[in-house]
C-alpha cells in the first residue's frame, strides 16, 4: 500500500524519533545527576513523547503493508555545559525533526498518496507545537539571563512547562 521510497522515508524517520527519545533521555539523565529537577522532569517528559511518535510510525508502516526497521540508536552525549546548552540544542533538534517530517509529507504529495499524507498531519501539528514549546523555553532564558543565579528560576520555568504539558499531553490522543 505505500511506495517502497515512502516506506524507507518512514523508517528513516522511525530512526529519527528514536533518536530523539534518546537525545532528551540523556539530557533529563544529566539534569538528574545535577540535581537540576524540572529540567530533568521536563527532558523525561519529552523523551517518553519521542518513544511515542517513534512507536505510532512503526505501528503505521506494519498496518499499511511496509516493513518497519527497528534502527541501532547513536550513543547520545554524556555530559552537556549547562542547561541553557542543552536547551539551545534540544530547539534545534526539533526544527531538524520538523524539516524531516515535512519532507516525507511532500513525498506523500508527490506520489498523491492521501493516506500517508493525512497520517503525517498530526505529525505537522505536534511539530509546530514543539518547536513553539522549545522557543517560549528560549525566550524566558533570555528574559531570566545565563548568569549563575538564573538557574534556579530557569529551572522552576521548565518544572511549570513541563507540568504544563503533561496535562496537556492526558488531555489529547497521542500514539496508537
Ligand atoms: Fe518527535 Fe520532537 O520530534
Amino acid at each position: 500500500m505505500i511506495s517502497d521510497k515512502i516506506e524507507k522515508a518512514l523508517n528513516k524517520q522511525i530512526a529519527v524519533e528514536a533518536n530523539a527519545a534518546f537525545t532528551y533521555l540523556s539530557m533529563a539523565s544529566w539534569a538528574d545527576n545535577h540535581g537540576i529537577e524540572g529540567a530533568a522532569a521536563f527532558f523525561y517528559t519529552h523523551a517518553a513523547e519521542e518513544h511515542a511518535h517513534m512507536m505510532k510510525i512503526v505501528h503505521f508502516v506494519n498496518e499499511v503493508g511496509g516493513k518497519a526497521v527497528i534502527p541501532s540508536v547513536p550513543q547520545p552525549a554524556e555530559t552537556y555545559e549547562n542547561i541553557t546548552e542543552i536547551c539551545k540544542k534540544a530547539y534545534k533538534h526539533e526544527q531538524q525533526v520538523s524539516k524531516s517530517i515535512h519532507a516525507i509529507v511532500e513525498l506523500a504529495q508527490q506520489e498523491n498518496d492521501h493516506v500517508v499524507d493525512e497520517f503525517l498531519r498530526w505529525f505537522v501539528a505536534e511539530q509546530k507545537e514543539e518547536e513553539v514549546l522549545f522557543m517560549r523555553v528560549m525566550d524566558k532564558i533570555k528574559i531570566i539571563g545565563e548568569g549563575g543565579q538564573s538557574l534556579y528560576y530557569i529551572d522552576k520555568e521548565l518544572n511549570a512547562m513541563n507540568a504544563a504539558a503533561v496535562a496537556a499531553a492526558a488531555a489529547k490522543p497521542t500514539a496508537n
